[in-house]
């Protein structure tokens, strides 16, 4: 017997829930649980610039070749271009090395893998933070520690205690921020704050990791940029993990990238040939679809024109539904409308949660974390209600 010492795992915070989201009978539950863009029937469907794409590419002559390494090349181009914008991707991309993942998660875990062999060993992400950051940094042979970021009794973040917490980590710590629709709490760093961070980062020689999951979900796809134009403009050295899960609704085809910005060409080079050896033993090389759709749409001018228009829409339709939940919920939680992206941060605790989900079949996260596209005009009352019963 092999297998009998085994023991159970612990269900994931967000998709273990979700399971017993779907097992649950109640007629008239709700699903606040994962970051996921639903309509107001509340159905998660393929975006429609994208549909097209899709098309696209079947009607294109398909060979069936391995791609290399570090995935498709036209996709990387473009992806590069959307983070940093076209004129900083054109004069930076000689000294930014650049690969396909598997999702988001994968370019976080292919990051954390290279850092820990060959940079640094230790992260700090804040609090709270996307609980599968520690793993994937634990699993990737990081040593993960917390800075502070947000503060409950001021329903906003605590700059102050970041700012000390970063003044006093060791040299070569690896941060990881969130540069824009903070998971899980909604809550966005100024332009200033961004300035005044990439300072204290540069002074104390500590490397940035971007979460970059949500670019066109925050103010739009150019003004979500602003942390990472900031830091380009400030000399630093990074890395960047990029999905294309929520802005291309290419959730289950795991589409993502992970970019690192060097000092020159020949140390790109060398950061290259360390991830390839990474990647090649993990699982050789990436699948070709979704990223070849993302490449499709993104080179065709009317195509990526519509998809903007449709992420606006999408954008709008959250902001919407955050300002109808604030004005329902009333004074006490003002603070929801400062919050940006597909998250807000109900501030809640577990006791609070627990009864949300036992009496009302109304299921979110136990830090309190709703995703606001669970809500439509159906059942908007019934958690109104329900958040001030409990
Ligand atoms: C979330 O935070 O709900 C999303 O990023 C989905 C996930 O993978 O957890």
């Amino acid at each position: 017997m092999f297998f009998q010492e085994i023991l159970e795992g612990q269900p994931d915070p967000i998709f273990g829930l979700n399971e017993a989201f779907r097992a649950d009978v109640l007629p008239y539950k709700v699903n606040l649980i994962i970051g996921i863009y639903k309509d107001e029937e509340l159905q998660a469907r393929l975006m429609h610039s994208v549909k097209k794409a899709i098309w696209e590419v079947f009607n294109q002559n398909l060979l069936a070749d391995y791609l290399p390494i570090d995935g498709l090349p036209d996709f990387l181009e473009q992806i590069g271009a959307l983070i940093f914008g076209e004129k900083r991707w054109k004069d930076n991309h000689s000294r930014i090395y650049g690969t396909q993942a598997i999702g988001g998660t994968g370019a976080l875990q292919l990051g954390g893998q290279f850092l820990s062999g060959h940079v640094s060993k230790m992260i700090a992400v804040p609090t709270p933070t996307w609980p599968n950051h520690r793993s994937i940094f634990e699993r990737a042979g990081c040593g993960v520690k917390t800075y502070p970021y947000y503060d409950r009794e001021k329903h906003g973040i605590d700059f102050n205690s970041l700012s000390l917490a970063l003044k006093k980590m060791p040299e070569k710590t690896i941060v990881l921020l969130h540069p824009v629709c903070h998971n899980p709490t909604g809550c966005d760093l100024s332009h200033e704050e961004w300035k005044e961070l990439s300072r204290l980062m540069r002074e104390r020689n500590i490397l940035p990791f971007f979460d970059f999951a949500y670019q066109g979900l925050g103010d739009g796809i150019e003004k979500d940029r602003k942390a990472i134009e900031i830091f380009m403009d400030d000399g630093h050295e990074m890395l960047i993990g990029y999905s294309c899960s929520k802005n291309f609704s290419l959730y289950c085809q795991r589409v993502g990238a992970l970019f690192v910005v060097s000092e020159s060409s020949a140390v790109k080079l060398r950061i290259g040939s360390q991830i390839k050896k990474i990647i090649r033993s993990l699982y050789s090389n990436p699948p070709l679809h979704g990223a070849r759709v993302v490449a499709s749409l993104l080179e065709n001018p009317s195509l990526k024109e519509e998809w903007k228009k449709e992420l606006d829409f999408m954008r709008h339709r959250i902001a919407n539904i955050r300002e109808k939940l604030t004005q329902k919920l009333g004074d006490r939680f003002k603070f929801l409308c400062h919050h940006k992206g597909m998250f807000s941060f109900m501030d809640l605790d577990k006791s609070q949660v627990e009864r949300l989900i036992e009496e009302f079949g109304i299921y979110l996260t136990d830090n309190g974390r709703i995703s606001l596209t669970g809500l439509n005009a159906k059942n908007m009352d019934y958690v109104v209600e329900a958040i001030r019963a409990v």
